[in-house]
């Protein structure tokens, strides 16, 4: 039973990357991540053979969702860019190429994110300012940074800024960029840069910016080259400070940041997990569409809050309740020859009840302990906003 719940945390992760992903525009990586939540429900099946034909049944599906995506025509990614210059046939430059594709669509809105009231008219309103039309002696931040524990919105919230005004939104995972572009992610930064600058207002949104940190030991020359180009950036030098392009960061270890990287960011976002309330409005946000009158939603919150779970771990919270009810309500689910068979499901739903969340609390788990909540609180304290 262990492995099962192992796997089944496995598939969870895997399915939140890969809505980040679709949400993010990023076709071939939701792909890849189809899949991967397409072979770890098989494994699933093999581990658990009494659920095995309810488990491949989901594997289908999901290696349809990943056929799908193949399916849909490159150009999608082109018609996401702006109109007008710039959006003609890409010149031979490879790193620019590269980074046309870190353009993405964001269909976030701030009303997906529960909770976080002050965090989200804080940076709306920083964000507005950094991009509008203004007179000279008005600055307002360059670089805006998000820290906080894993899974409480750091990512939604930089998609809803881009979402919610007409800018360019570039996503970029700093981990990725080192990694897959080893000794050219310098180049890349500069062509990422002189692209946003070119599609101004643009946002530029660096996910995990801790991993260009130098001050761990063993950084390699690479990493220091890439700091050092994305400082210089930040800085704006070359006359183009004026030119509209903010730079939103997130980190979950805030405290690995070097002390030339905290100087860009003045502005500091502390992103907390969510408070009952909050707990309240995300459960609802994941369970729209269906009759929640049934749930004392006040003992679900605090039950929550107790086991210090974020917005990630509540979202799977209502995932898993959902399908223990339609699990309960398709027993058919689980007959591999019926669902051959029949034309197109028509699931069956019913209320949701305490019973499913009471299960599905069993097998949701959040990484985090008290001690790790207090680090961030006082990181909080000591350098946020
Ligand atoms: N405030 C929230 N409202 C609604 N959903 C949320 C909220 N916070 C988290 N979630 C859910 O959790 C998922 C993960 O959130 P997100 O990717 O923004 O976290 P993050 O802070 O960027 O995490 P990480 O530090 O691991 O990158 C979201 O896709 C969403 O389903
Ligand atoms: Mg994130």
């Amino acid at each position: 039973m262990k492995t099962a719940e192992l796997y089944m945390s496995l598939f969870e992760e895997c399915r939140g990357e890969y809505e980040k992903a679709v949400r993010a525009g990023r076709r071939n990586e939701a792909h890849a991540l189809a899949l991967r939540c397409a072979s770890i429900l098989l494994n699933l099946a093999g581990k658990n053979p009494r659920m095995a034909e309810l488990y491949m049944a989901r594997a289908e599906e999901w290696e349809r969702k990943a056929e799908e995506l193949e399916k849909k025509p490159e150009v999608e990614k082109r018609e996401t860019l702006p109109a007008g210059k710039g959006s003609t046939p890409t010149s031979t430059n490879p790193y620019l190429e590269y980074v046309e594709g870190l353009i993405a669509r964001s269909t976030v809105t701030w009303k997906d994110i529960g909770g976080l009231e002050e965090v989200k008219k804080l940076i709306a309103r920083n964000v507005a300012l950094a991009l509008a039309e203004k007179p000279a002696p008005i600055k307002p931040w360059k670089g805006i940074l998000l820290f906080g524990p894993p899974g409480t919105g750091k990512t939604l919230l930089a998609s809803a800024a881009a979402g919610s005004l007409n800018a360019t939104f570039f996503s970029v995972k700093a981990s990725d960029v080192l990694s897959k572009y080893y000794g050219e992610s310098s180049k890349i930064v500069s062509a990422l840069y002189a692209l946003a600058r070119e599609k101004a207002p643009s946002i530029v949104f660096i996910d995990e910016i801790d991993a260009l940190t130098v001050k761990r030991e063993g950084a390699h020359e690479a990493t220091r080259r890439t700091l050092a180009t994305l400082l210089s950036e930040l800085d704006g030098f070359k006359g183009q400070g004026d030119v509209p392009v903010l730079t939103l960061a997130s980190t979950n270890t805030p405290w690995d940041l070097d002390e030339a990287v905290l100087s860009r960011f003045p502005l500091r976002v502390y992103v907390p997990l969510p408070d009952k309330e909050a707990t309240k409005e995300i459960i609802k946000t994941n369970t729209r569409g269906l009759d929640i009158s049934r749930l004392d939603l006040d003992a679900i919150a605090e039950e929550s809050v107790r086991r210090l779970y974020s917005g990630r771990e509540i979202a799977s919270l209502c995932n898993l309740a959902i399908h223990n009810m339609l699990d309960e309500m398709n027993p058919e689910l689980s007959d591999l020859d019926a669902i051959s068979k029949s034309e197109r499901l028509k699931l069956k739903v019913r209320p949701l009840e305490m019973g499913d969340f009471e299960e599905a609390f069993k097998k949701i788990k959040s990484p985090l302990t008290r001690k790790d909540i207090e680090r961030y609180e006082k990181w909080a304290e000591e350098f946020g906003a």
